[in-house]
């Protein structure tokens, strides 16, 4: 109860800080509570989001190659794991892993998670970690002497910002035995696909967006109207992403934790950048976060990549 009171503190302080910016602004972790957790899953299965079908499709075609930093014995850690759909690639694979370890900043939707991968993977110790892997996460402290791999896909690793990459990639490298990180990122492609991917025909993404407007009215009393508002999708070439935005229909003031904030029409709320890299500029990141590129792995049409890296000798 306590943890719940102080999350709601946490999310009052950042939505105001973003809200009483200029431009205004909302960080992309809160868009994950237990029904946006759900409703990503919706955008998952779209036929214009690309992403989860190619990286999949990577996954399943280069399995021999990604078994091979999956050793008997070692903890596979995953950092934003959401629903684990696409793990299960890898605990398939994988034989007598020493334990599965889904870190994410949603909590009940996690633990739901791990209820069906417990089912599923009977062999496997399954130990959730509930945590915000922009800072330090605490790993279960049994498992500091074994080996691990890390494993981010979905290209979430766009959502932030570089220098927040960077740092999250140089604390990996210093967890306790850590051997290699498998990681997706999304690639730069023609504009077109790129932004209807973030802006579906059937309005998923758009109620994806607009859930943090009804999870700030639920949870820190807010009282955004939904219907004043509307989901942008916009691709920004010269930081290579895609950004989304809910922009106010109206001149309006909304309350959020007791305090006003004026929307002017046309004003929007910057809630998401979504990074498309060059293998370049991302082996540049990799480089800054102590890592080099082992593996670098990618469909035909050269949609989206995974990436194989091992630390950098010093
Ligand atoms: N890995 C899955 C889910 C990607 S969606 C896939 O590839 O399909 C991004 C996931 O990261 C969500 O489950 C979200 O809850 C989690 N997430 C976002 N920001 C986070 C943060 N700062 N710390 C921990 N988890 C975060
Ligand atoms: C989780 N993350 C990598 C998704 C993305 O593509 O940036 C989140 C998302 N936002 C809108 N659609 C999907």
């Amino acid at each position: 109860m306590d943890s719940a009171i102080i999350r709601d503190r946490d999310f009052a302080a950042s939505a105001l800080e973003g809200l009483q910016a200029d431009p205004k602004w909302l960080d992309s972790k809160w868009l994950y509570d237990a029904e946006g957790s759900a409703i990503f899953e919706q955008i998952t299965q779209l036929p214009e989001y690309y992403p989860t079908r190619t990286e999949t499709r990577i996954l399943k075609d280069e399995i021999s190659a990604l078994s091979q930093v999956l050793d008997p014995g070692t903890v596979l850690v995953e950092l934003g794991s959401g629903a684990s759909v696409k793990t299960r690639i890898l605990l398939d694979a994988a034989s007598q892993l020493g334990a599965y370890v889904p870190v994410d900043i949603s909590a009940d939707f996690l633990e739901e998670t791990a209820k069906g991968l417990r089912e599923a993977y009977p062999g496997t110790p399954i130990r959730p970690v509930v945590g915000d892997f922009t800072q330090d996460i605490r790993l279960p402290a049994a498992l500091d002497a074994e080996p691990k791999t890390a494993f981010f896909p979905g290209s979430t690793i766009g959502n932030l910002p570089h220098d927040t990459a960077a740092a999250m990639l140089d604390r990996l490298r210093h967890w306790p035995g850590i051997k290699a990180l498998i990681l997706g990122l999304d690639l730069v492609k023609d504009t077109t696909t790129l932004v209807e991917a973030y802006d579906d025909a059937a309005g998923v993404t758009a109620n994806f967006n607009l859930n943090l407007l009804r999870r700030m009215n639920r949870e820190i009393g807010a009282d955004f109207d939904l219907s004043a508002f509307h989901h942008e999708a916009r691709w920004n070439a010269e930081l290579s992403r895609i950004e989304m935005h809910l922009v106010s229909d109206k001149d309006q003031t909304v309350t959020v934790a007791g305090t006003p904030i004026a929307f002017a029409a046309g004003e929007s709320i910057h809630t998401e950048n979504s990074r498309k890299y060059t293998r370049e500029a991302f082996a540049a990141i990799a480089d800054r976060g102590g890592w080099e590129i082992a593996d670098f792995l990618t469909d035909a049409g050269q949609l989206f990549a995974v990436a194989v890296l091992k630390p950098k000798q010093d």
